[in-house]
């Protein structure tokens, strides 16, 4: 069994954004800035946002966080999001979801200049990735796709079974994975899926995204698979510093010693996913490029 080190790789590609940035830098050209809006105080929310600032100034990228309470109107929140459109300085910006109830995501997402949309959720990028266009990516699809990539994980004419169908994670991977750089033959499952067991356990490749933790168990796994766990669910834990640690949608301890490849939660798919954001607003300052 071979542990996939998403941390190991995402310090590597965060290194080569580093080197490309102090080299545009170096060279006067315009330094990426990446804008995050954050609505509310949402634990899991704040942690993300502060990851993403953190990330930036560790490639030297510039950033800004512009925060709303809860109450925020969408009309205040859609003004944000022009004002961010015709900032010239700001090369992305992300709204960090989810959003109050009383807000429309899908408005606010649909009103995001599809240039700097860096999150890969606007429908013109959706779009543009089913057809196979060049497209900002979202971060965790993109993220698992690449430590697939770097692992030399066989996908052509492989079974991947998808679990979750979110717009985030389990439908675009899917899509990506079916693609004909990947070539695999993907099958998704969610909620309603009858006999999912088996699915699973005929899947050379399972990628978890359910948000459920434990889930995939080793009677569900075929020997020799590869297993990513894209699960991220806190969990009590009074051994640890906060009280919480988080737990993947796979029961590694049980399916790891089955499998040719996984990915441990954390330090797996979750630093991919921040990496993935970097290189997106590195693509977003050549504009031209997409
Ligand atoms: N909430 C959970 N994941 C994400 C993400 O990748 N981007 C944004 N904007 N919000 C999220």
């Amino acid at each position: 069994m071979l542990l996939i080190d998403g941390k190991k790789i995402a310090a590597e590609i965060k290194a080569e954004i580093a080197a490309q940035t102090a080299a545009i830098a170096a060279k006067g050209g315009k330094v990426p800035h990446l804008a995050a809006v954050l609505v509310g105080h949402d634990g899991g929310s704040e942690t993300y946002v502060a990851h993403k600032i953190k990330d930036c100034a560790e490639v030297g990228f510039r950033s800004s966080l512009v925060r709303f309470d809860d109450d925020v109107s969408e009309e205040r929140l859609l003004a944000e999001v022009a004002r961010l459109n015709d900032d010239s300085d700001v090369d992305g910006f992300i709204v960090q979801l989810p959003l109050p109830e009383h807000i429309s995501e899908q408005k606010v997402i649909a009103a995001i200049n599809p240039r700097k949309d860096v999150d890969g959720f606007h429908p013109e990028n959706i779009g543009r990735m089913v057809a196979g266009l060049p497209a900002f990516l979202p971060a965790t699809p993109y993220g698992i796709t690449e430590l697939i990539r770097r692992y030399r994980i066989p996908t052509a004419g492989r079974s991947c079974v998808v679990l979750g169908r979110s717009n985030i994670v389990g439908r675009p991977v899917s899509i990506l994975m079916s693609q004909k750089e990947m070539n695999a033959t993907v099958t998704v499952a969610h909620s309603r899926t009858k006999d999912i067991e088996q699915l699973c356990k005929s899947a050379d490749i399972i990628i978890a995204a359910l948000g459920h933790p434990g889930f995939v168990r080793a009677n569900m796994v075929k020997d020799g698979a590869a297993i990513i766990d894209v699960g991220t669910t806190r969990v009590a834990d009074p051994a640890a510093k906060n009280g919480w640690r988080l737990k993947g949608d796979v029961d590694f301890d049980a399916v790891a010693p089955k499998c040719a490849w996984i990915t441990p939660v954390p330090g797996g798919v979750g630093p991919m996913t921040r990496v993935a954001l970097l290189k997106n607003t590195l693509l977003a300052v050549s504009k031209n490029e997409i």
